[in-house]
């Protein structure tokens, strides 16, 4: 195999030719590096910020709005917040358990969870783990309704919901 390369007419071309060679594979080697940087940059920015969906920049400016017309002086949602408000654990009135939405979502919302009371597989909701979340402004509201319902029973206010969908923007 190595002989029959030896002799390979393209190969001993480049041979003779010894400027040829290093030229080209310098060349080459600064189209990796180059590559390698774009990539990087791109892997970067990405992870940096995942872009909102319009659904949930629409439902993110609604919140706002409704939210600085009680507070003027609101200057907007932290995913610091809303953090704090997915590990809160609350007890429950009725049912003698401790509740919060980390215990069907997981302790990484990036991550795929695991419903509570059927064990049935949660996509993860982060919407850079999981680009169908997130989309649908009616779905986003449906299953805030149930969830805050079951988890801490009351609906979120407007605030939590603003800071909870910045929270998950942050992964
Ligand atoms: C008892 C289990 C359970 C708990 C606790 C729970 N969730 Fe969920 N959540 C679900 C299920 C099931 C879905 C929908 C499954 C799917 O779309 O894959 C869901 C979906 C969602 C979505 C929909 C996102 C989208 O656009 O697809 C939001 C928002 C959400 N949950 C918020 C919360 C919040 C806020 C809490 C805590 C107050 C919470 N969840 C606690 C089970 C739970």
């Amino acid at each position: 195999m190595i002989e029959k390369k030896m002799f390979n007419p393209r190969l001993s071309r480049f041979g003779q030719d010894k400027n040829l060679t290093v030229s080209r594979s310098k060349n080459l080697w600064l189209i990796i590096t180059g590559l390698g940087f774009l990539i990087f940059g791109f892997a970067l920015t990405a992870q940096a910020q995942t872009p909102l969906s319009p659904a949930a920049k629409q439902v993110l400016q609604v919140y706002l709005e409704i939210v600085q017309q009680e507070k003027p002086d609101f200057t907007g949602f932290e995913a610091k917040l809303g953090e704090k408000f997915y590990f809160a654990e609350r007890e429950h009135s009725k049912k003698e358990d401790t509740r919060s939405c980390a215990l069907c979502h997981g302790d990484d919302p990036a991550s795929i969870g695991q419903h509570v009371t059927s064990g049935k597989t949660i996509e993860p909701l982060a919407p850079s783990a999981n680009s169908e979340r997130l989309t649908d402004a009616k779905k986003i509201e449906k299953w805030f309704r149930r969830n805050c319902k079951w988890t801490i029973e009351r609906t979120c206010s407007v605030e939590e919901k603003g800071h909870f969908l910045k929270f998950l923007y942050s992964f």
